[in-house]
């Protein structure tokens, strides 16, 4: 690539949509984190852990990133966690976060829920008053738990209302189709909090036309499967649903078997509102540059598809207008234009 174009995708401004913090505990803070609380691993050394990141399926990758997690005992844990993450995004010129976390991972082990979302919140606080990071949480309910326990879930969640904006669906897809959830959604939409699921990352496109008709979900994260049903398609682009897209975590889990076979440029070319983001980026192999640079590199994609990118990363982001258009001028700042 040439080395303007690099230079271009590291520097310019951007907002990740799509990261689960929990996928940010990198093999060397699992290992140390271990120790400080005195967990067992099934691993013997971080090199052993790292090699057992080879994934066929997302069932194989899940089954080790709740493992992971099974370290993460304290507020401090969550704290330290989520600086790490914070740190990285900021190399990376990210200036707004959006991140998932999975309460229902700590809750099941006896980790209050008050722990969790104090600890990565003030990591959040810290970014913002050190480097004007912005971030906000987006609750995620496991799809592979009943409607009762994502019921029960929200109804621990609800004294901490104002530490997230929104929820998401992730964990196991197939056979786990949106529906199973549908009430819980409309619970979630009448507290006014923002609506995402996980849906076409494993999962047939028609997953993710029940996340939009009965869930009512405002972004699609993943939802690369769509362009096997042309209609679903032309729809997403019309309605302009935002996908929030993990260029790297797709290749680690076998959607695709290979960068140069990943779709991201049909995608753009179908008119979709597309974002890049890392996913689980201790697991994929990088963070959110590291994403766009293995994209750009395999991809006949240029100068004017970053611009793109960049700006869709903002406009699709659950920010205010005010805060939106300013970081949309820096955007258009930083291409010239
Ligand atoms: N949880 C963490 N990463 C995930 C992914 N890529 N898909 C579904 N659930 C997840
Ligand atoms: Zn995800």
């Amino acid at each position: 690539m040439d080395a303007a174009l690099r230079d271009t995708l590291l520097q310019m401004p951007k907002a990740e949509l799509h990261m689960h913090i929990e996928g940010s505990l990198e093999p060397e803070l699992i290992f140390a984190l271990a120790e400080r609380n005195k967990v067992k691993l099934e691993y013997a050394s971080v090199e052993e852990l790292r090699t057992a990141y080879a994934f066929k399926d997302l069932q194989s990758f899940l089954d080790i990133y709740y493992a992971g997690a099974s370290v993460l005992l304290t507020e401090q844990d969550f704290y330290d966690m989520t600086r790490a993450y914070l740190q990285r995004a900021h190399a990376d010129n990210v200036r707004h976060t959006e991140l998932f976390f999975d309460p229902q991972t700590h809750t099941e082990r006896g980790v209050a829920f008050g722990t969790v979302v104090n600890g990565i919140d003030r990591a959040l606080q810290d970014a913002r008053k050190e480097w004007g990071l912005s971030g906000a949480l987006i609750m995620c309910f496991l799809r592979h738990l009943s409607e009762e326990e994502a019921f029960a879930t929200l109804e621990q969640a609800l004294p901490y209302r104002d530490k997230f904006v929104g929820v998401g669906l992730d964990s196991s897809e197939r056979g786990h189709p949106p529906e199973k959830f549908a009430r819980v959604f409309a619970r979630c939409k009448e507290l006014g909090l923002r609506l995402v699921a996980h849906a076409g990352e494993e999962g047939p496109p028609d997953y993710i036309r029940t996340a939009l008709d009965l869930l009512k979900v405002e972004r699609i994260d993943h939802g690369v499967r769509c362009l096997e049903d042309a209609e679903l398609t032309a729809r997403l682009a019309r309605d302009r649903v935002p996908l929030t897209v993990c260029p790297l975590s797709n290749i680690k889990l076998r959607v695709f078997d290979k960068v140069a076979d990943h779709n991201l440029l049909k995608l753009l070319d179908a008119g979709l509102v597309v974002t890049v983001n890392s996913d689980d980026p201790a697991y994929f192999g990088g963070y959110v540059n590291d994403n766009f640079l293995q994209m750009f590199e395999a991809l006949p994609l240029g100068r004017e598809h970053a611009y793109q990118m960049a700006r869709n990363s903002f406009s699709a982001s659950f920010l205010d207008a005010a805060e939106k258009q300013k970081y949309l001028d820096e955007v258009d700042a930083f291409f010239g234009q």
